[in-house]
């Protein structure tokens, strides 16, 4: 197996690979360009009026190693598809290896099987990757760790943590903090951020009703007199931070701030982080913000573009 993204580092200094741009997070891919020293392939993708996509490079890429760009977020499914066919036309071109740098990787919360019959979205897409001709994966924070045991290529698994904590660090100082995981299967997650600040953590016990809406019910640790980070993969339609944040100024937290990975903003998510006790928010930009999330005044980009090249 050739790897073209080292496990610990860089992608290779030393190594002849193009970078393929997906159209999900240009200004997130240049930067990766920049910062790799490698222009993006000049690439074709091209969508018909019935929604139909179509790849075709417009040099010769044949023999050599490709690392392609997607962020799987936003719109996952227009994303994957784009991906299976970037992989594809690599393959029919000729290249001797294809990697995917895919900061966030959709469908990540599906990967139990829950009851009979039921779709297991995140196994089936590492099939079809597999298929799709990808080699080698590198990604940001999966919503559960043994969804790399689904693919029969390297994964790459690697935490937005380090440059998160960074930014929070320079902007906040607290002698009294604890992180709050905003659910129970964030523990792994938030057990990191407390070792990386050296502070104890707490769990909040969340049951979701549907989609949108979560019950928070109680709190696995200590929060009262203490500034809280609630620190998270994801945040969605902000339901989960929203409704956590409230429980922990309800048993008695001071300053309450928030760091994620992956920031999807659905729907009503900034007016629920607007309105909610979150003094202040962290986030990467693996998935492409909105103007109306880089001006909130509320919340802070980080790039994640370091972690990945
Ligand atoms: C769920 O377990 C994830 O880690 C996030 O907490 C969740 O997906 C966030 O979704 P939302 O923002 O819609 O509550």
């Amino acid at each position: 197996m050739q790897l073209v993204m080292q496990k610990e580092g860089l992608l290779k200094k030393d190594t002849d690979f193009v970078l393929i741009s997906g159209t999900s997070n240009p200004s997130l891919h240049e930067e990766i360009a920049r910062l790799s020293g490698k222009p993006l392939f000049p690439t074709e993708i091209v969508r018909f009026p019935d929604g139909e996509i179509r790849v075709s490079f417009k040099e010769v890429i044949e023999a050599k190693k490709a690392v392609i760009l997607q962020s799987l977020g936003r719109q996952p499914n227009e994303y994957l598809v784009e991906t299976f066919l970037i992989g594809d036309a690599l393959r029919r071109a000729g290249v001797t290896h294809i990697g995917l740098i895919a900061p966030y990787l959709a469908y990540s919360r599906q990967s139990l099987q829950e009851g009979n019959g039921t779709s297991l979205a995140s196994r089936l897409f590492a099939y079809f990757l597999h298929e799709a001709g990808i080699q080698e994966m590198r990604t940001l924070d999966l919503h559960a760790e043994h969804i790399p045991s689904f693919y029969d290529f390297p994964v790459h698994h690697f935490s937005a943590l380090e440059v998160l904590v960074e930014a929070f660090l320079k902007q906040y100082a607290s002698d009294n903090l604890v992180v709050v995981g905003p659910d129970l299967g964030s523990a792994k997650l938030v057990g990191r951020y407390a070792e990386k600040l050296n502070r104890d953590f707490a769990l909040v016990e969340k049951r979701r009703i549907d989609a949108r809406n979560v019950l928070n019910l109680s709190i696995v640790g200590e929060v009262e007199g203490k500034d809280v980070l609630l620190a998270d993969d994801m945040c969605s339609t902000a339901g989960t931070l929203a409704s956590a944040a409230q429980l922990c100024r309800e048993k008695g937290a001071k300053r309450i701030f928030a760091a994620v990975t992956h920031g999807l903003f659905v729907e009503r998510a900034l007016e629920l982080i607007e309105k909610s006790p979150i003094e202040h928010l962290f986030v990467t930009n693996s998935v492409p913000l909105d103007d109306s999330v880089t001006q909130c005044a509320k919340i802070s980009c980080v790039s994640c573009a370091p972690l990945l090249v």
